[in-house]
Formats: C-alpha cells, structure tokens, sequence
C-alpha cells in the first residue's frame, strides 16, 4: 500500500483494484449516516479493511477536518493506545495536567473527522474503551429532523459467514460533526 497524497488524509491507497461489494458498502455508507460508530466484524481476510477504506474515502469530503486511519496491529496490549491515536492525529502529549485520552477527547470534540480504527481484535476491552472515550463526543448529534437522536452504535458482517468467536473487527467511528437541524 501507498500513501495518498491526498489533503487531509492519511488513508492507505491500496494498490489493487476494488472488486464487487457494492451491496456491503451501500448498508455501511447507510449504517455510518445514521450510527456515529460503525463496526464491521467477520473472519480474518473476508475483506474488512478494505471495504473500511473503500467506505471512508467515499465519505471523505464530509469530514472537513480529515479521515484518519489508526493500526493498532502492532500493539500487544492498551498501554500505548491513545498514543497511537495521539500520533496519528498529531495531538501533542499533555505532560503530566491531563491525560492523553482527555487531549485527544479534546481535540476531536471541536472537529470534523473520521475515524478507522484497524485490528483492534487482540485489545477488545481497550478498543471498546476508546469507543466508550468518543461516546460522550457524539452523543449531542442532532438528526436530520432536529431532533436530539442517542449514540447510534451499529455493527455488521461483510461477509456471509456467521460471525464467531474467531471474528476479527474494524470500526469506523466519525466524530462529532456539525449537522443539519
Ligand atoms: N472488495 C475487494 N476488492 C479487491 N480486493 C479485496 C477486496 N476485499 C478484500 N480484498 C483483498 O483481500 C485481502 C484481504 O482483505 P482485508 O485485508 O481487507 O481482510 P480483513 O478482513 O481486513 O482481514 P484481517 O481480519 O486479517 O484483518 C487483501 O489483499 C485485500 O486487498
Ligand atoms: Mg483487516
């Protein structure tokens, strides 16, 4: 894979051409309107990184302040989680006043971005901590009705193979972002 030298980005381009799953990323782009965290979940190569990818740089344009996707693959544990958001997005370490997740909260609460976070399978409990970090950040989100809508919380297999314990995950989580009431 190759960078994109594409603006606010750091979504890797992948070198082969998209194929099918046209059906898949149509009810993602639908779950990832109406849910602000998306979770796409099946066996080990069925394809969720890429329709992840192919998902978020579809969607790109409404994130005016970028579409970042984080690996944790090479974490054994949660210990440097928020480090490895932290340095994605560029948010700075806060020294000892506060603590790297409240920075990052801070930092997303006044923007517009998408989040993919990738292989988060092996840190199940952390990877659903920094869900439950963004869960305050996204809960004021209006619907397109105006009315104050709860957390959408939506999660899907890609492929059709029933999803069992050997599932891997991918979540693609925007942040808060101005809606339309
Ligand atoms: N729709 C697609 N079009 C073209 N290639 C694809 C498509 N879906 C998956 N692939 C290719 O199949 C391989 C496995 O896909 P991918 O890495 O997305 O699977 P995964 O479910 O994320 O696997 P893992 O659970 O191991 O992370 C990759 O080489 C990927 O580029
Ligand atoms: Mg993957």
């Amino acid at each position: 894979m190759m960078s994109s030298p594409a603006a606010v980005t750091n979504l890797p381009v992948p070198l082969t051409r998209f194929v099918g799953r046209e059906a898949e990323l149509a009810r993602a782009s639908a779950l990832l309107a109406e849910a602000r965290l998306l979770t796409l979940t099946g066996p080990g190569g069925t394809g969720k990184t890429r329709l992840a990818l192919r998902l978020a740089s579809s969607v790109a344009e409404g994130f005016a302040d970028g579409v970042w996707f984080v690996d944790f693959s090479t974490l054994s544990g949660g210990e440097f989680l928020w480090d490895t958001v932290a340095v994605t997005l560029g948010v700075k370490d806060p020294g000892s006043s506060t603590t790297l997740a409240e920075s990052v909260g801070r930092y997303l609460a006044k923007r517009q971005a998408l989040l993919v976070l990738d292989n988060c399978e092996h840190l199940v409990e952390s990877a659903a901590e920094v869900a439950a970090a963004f869960c305050p950040l996204l809960r004021s989100r209006r619907t397109r009705r105006g009315s104050t809508s709860t957390i959408g919380w939506s999660a899907f297999s890609p492929s059709t193979t029933t999803c069992g314990r050997r599932c891997t995950g991918v979540d693609v989580a925007p942040t808060p972002r101005s809606w339309p009431g």
